[in-house]
């Protein structure tokens, strides 16, 4: 089932404006392979070996810029901002004055924006010794929000197969921030179909239930006894087809923001994992956000196809979107996600990777 074949430097040169996109490739000494690009500041590729140590890439994404530029689905593997999830009807307030984000999915705006940071071409900056930078201005008032941001995405390829993400940011005005990565991950090997045979395992004893537009209806509801108890690994499949309101408003899957329990908000606990019995690769989170947005791609619309000639359709990978709580500037029993004038905004998240022979 090898998966591997990274995509050229070559077919990542593009002139955008006054600045270029660019492929940047990361190794380390422990087999695991990174490919990364400044255009919306993303994970192209993360090959890791398997548990017959071919090496396999286990996020989605494709070979070209000119693919990712035309995608239907615009967000793989970038990092999204200004604010990551919904808010609702796009409007919020902030020190008694109201905000709009134009709306982009249905009433509500999405992942900052038409134009968010996916769609960025960033500055970047490699790091030794094994690490690249990538750096932007938003400028006030982009896409609605205030303030002059500056922000820059730190990723970092470890010898313990560890990709270390440390997003920063500053802001001239008061305003409001969530970022987050969006890689869609399939264990067994992008394009390789469904990933409902995946163990999932949340530490998390709540999730935020929402609405049929997939707001936060602002309660945190008890996993218990639900189809969202994943503090037991379980294999997805289990409980995805029981006919619950919940499931049904994420579109037919999960795609739910599920609250970290308090001890793993340290970024050095496990947060969550994935794990694909056919490959034994296993995915680590950790983080030091408040919580995870666990999405199981019920959006994949079949129409793109990935590294491998093959598509993506619903339900081929998942997410573990580290962040704060969707619609927050809306939702004040939320923790905050106001970033003050001049205050440094920090949040880091690792993907670890691992093999399990059994
Ligand atoms: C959201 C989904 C949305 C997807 C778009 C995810 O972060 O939770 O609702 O469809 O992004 O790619």
């Amino acid at each position: 089932m090898a998966h591997y074949k990274l995509p050229l430097l070559k077919d990542f040169k593009k002139k955008g404006g006054e600045k270029s996109t660019a492929l940047i490739l990361l190794k380390n000494h422990s087999g695991m392979q990174v490919a990364l690009t400044n255009y919306g500041a993303r994970i192209v590729s993360i090959v890791v070996p398997d548990k017959q140590g071919h090496l396999t890439d286990v996020v989605l994404g494709f070979n070209t810029i000119d693919a990712y530029l035309n995608a239907d689905e615009s967000y793989h593997g970038a990092t999204i901002g200004r604010f990551a999830n919904r808010i609702r009807g796009g409007r919020f307030q902030l020190h008694g004055k109201a905000y709009t984000i134009t709306p982009n999915n249905g009433p509500n705006a999405l992942h900052g924006g038409h134009n968010g940071f996916h769609s960025k071409i960033w500055d970047r900056r490699l790091q030794q010794p094994n690490g690249v930078t990538f750096y932007c201005t938003s400028a006030d008032g982009e896409e609605g929000f205030p303030g002059k941001l500056t922000v820059s995405v730190d990723y970092f390829l470890t010898d313990h197969n560890e990709l270390k993400i440390s997003f920063r940011a500053k802001s001239d005005h008061d305003t409001i921030i969530n970022l987050t990565n969006h890689a869609y991950f399939n264990l067994n090997g992008e394009g390789s179909g469904e990933v409902l045979d995946h163990t999932i395992h949340i530490a998390a004893s709540a999730f935020l239930p929402i609405d049929s537009n997939q707001i936060p209806t602002g309660a945190l509801a008890p996993v218990a006894d639900t189809p969202f108890d994943f503090r037991k690994a379980k294999v997805l499949d289990k409980d995805f087809h029981q006919e619950d309101l919940q499931i049904h408003h994420g579109g037919g899957g999960y795609d739910h923001t599920f609250v970290l329990d308090q001890t793993v908000r340290d970024g050095q606990s496990v947060a969550a994992s994935a794990y694909a019995e056919a490959s034994g690769i296993k995915l680590e989170v950790l983080t030091t956000e408040p919580g995870i947005q666990f999405y199981t791609g019920n959006a994949l619309s079949g129409k793109d196809e990935g590294k491998s000639g093959r598509t993506y359709a619903k339900q081929h990978a998942f997410c573990f979107e580290t962040q704060h709580f969707p619609d927050s500037p809306n939702q004040k029993a939320f923790p905050s996600t106001e970033l003050r004038a001049g205050e440094a905004y920090q949040s880091q998240t690792t993907y670890r990777f691992n093999v399990i022979k059994k």
